[in-house]
């Protein structure tokens, strides 16, 4: 049955305003929900469900709103191959990056770069362009910024993951661990509902009739500041900080933390009012993977220690971990030491569910009419009108 358009869903009163819109519906979503206490869903499927499938299969889930069959998963992949390859001008503008740059400005340039090199100017093409080329960018700019070496090539039998993985290159790593970490990294932060403030940049460029690698350049942004992606490097540096697994020095660590008014990176969120279960998902695959790590042990014990703290706080509305809580760790223990890299790993998956959401406001929504250029009103305020005296 088709909703009703006259449906009130919301009253907004002043007291709404300068809020961030936090809380009040402006759009519909089509590719993920999230439930304050569930977590999030990608089109029906729960998150910690979908870690068990290909990262392939879950971008097409995105894009095509169904699981793909074999056939289909297997026509997406070689179509995603078939996109890959990265201009010698991407690379060499790379190349070209000031080393002082944070990896995720890194990223938000090569984007542009890749954008004025490969864009069709078609939001379905370009969403698939920008999956398949975004794990060579990223794993370029790890390359060249660390100093590992020269950029490596993609091979053509390899799945995105596994192929991320070796064209990164990571000295001394064990790929198959870090295989397993980050498939599970990418299909775990590929999209958070719609209105994230990465994705709800994304579509709000996209709806100036942009194009998917200035939206995604936009997003990047977004996702840079702390108080979004760029919470999971904080909230490593946090880990190491506490520095121990023992519950009551930890406690201690986290409570003074708190009363000097440091962020707890890692722990609450916007929407959610539990654990998140892609933290769970993520404390489960480091008990598989690194046990006695140092770090994820401080993690764990961090788990049940800063709810305990924070909740003793009235203003927490959220203590428990969210998905940053224990990511890096994980990524820390599979090789992936320098927590400058990690938020561009978080925008790497992120990016496949804003170009998703960016096809459905641009080509889908409205009876394919698209969703209009964004326009929210604001209300004028401390503007008494005024006159230059001409005399
Ligand atoms: C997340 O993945 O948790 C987000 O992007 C933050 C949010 O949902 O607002």
């Amino acid at each position: 049955m088709a909703a009703d358009p006259s449906e009130v869903l919301f009253t907004v009163t002043r007291a709404h305003l300068d809020t961030g819109l936090r809380g009040i519906p402006v759009g519909t979503c089509g590719t993920s929900k999230v439930d304050p206490i569930e977590g999030v869903s990608y089109v029906g499927y729960p998150v910690a469900e979908m870690v068990d499938v290909e990262p392939e299969a879950a971008v097409y889930l995105l894009y095509f709103k169904e699981l793909p069959t074999p056939e289909q998963l297997a026509a997406f992949k070689a179509d995603l191959r078939a996109r890959q390859g990265l201009s010698p001008t991407v690379i060499n503008a790379i190349k070209a990056m000031p080393r002082e740059g944070h990896p995720m400005e890194w990223l938000m340039a090569g984007l542009v770069y890749l954008g004025m090199t490969s864009k069709t100017g078609d939001w379905v093409e370009d969403a698939k362009n920008l999956v398949a080329k975004s794990t060579e960018l990223t794993a370029a700019i790890f390359r060249v910024r660390s100093g590992w070496g020269e950029p490596i090539a993609p091979r053509a039998d390899l799945d995105l993951i596994e192929n991320f993985v070796y064209m990164l290159g990571v000295p001394g790593a064990d790929n198959a661990k870090l295989t397993e970490v980050l498939r599970s990294f990418y299909v775990l932060h590929l999209d958070h509902g719609g209105g994230n403030l990465s994705t709800f940049v994304g579509k709000a460029v996209a709806s100036g009739n942009a194009d998917q690698f200035a939206s995604a350049c936009a997003s990047m942004a977004a996702l840079y500041g702390p108080l979004h992606g760029r919470a999971n490097q904080d909230c490593l540096e946090l880990v190491r900080k506490v520095g121990t697994d023992d519950p009551e020095k930890a406690a201690a660590y986290i409570k003074a933390a708190f009363e000097r008014g440091d962020k707890i990176y890692g722990f609450g969120h916007a929407v959610l009012r539990a654990e998140d279960p892609r933290a769970r998902v993520q404390y489960a695959l480091g008990e598989r993977i690194c046990p006695d790590d140092p770090l994820f042990r401080t993690a764990k014990t961090l788990r049940t220690v800063a709810p305990a703290v924070l909740g003793t706080f009235e203003k927490v509305s959220n203590p428990f971990p969210n998905v940053d809580a224990v990511s890096g760790a994980l990524l820390n223990a599979v090789g992936l030491t320098d927590s400058n890299y990690y938020t561009v790993l978080f925008g790497l998956s992120r990016m496949a569910g804003i170009a998703a959401q960016v096809i459905d406001e641009r080509v889908r929504a409205r009876g394919g009419k698209g969703v209009p250029i964004y326009r929210p009103k604001y209300i004028a305020e401390g503007q008494p009108p005024r006159h230059l005296n001409k005399s």
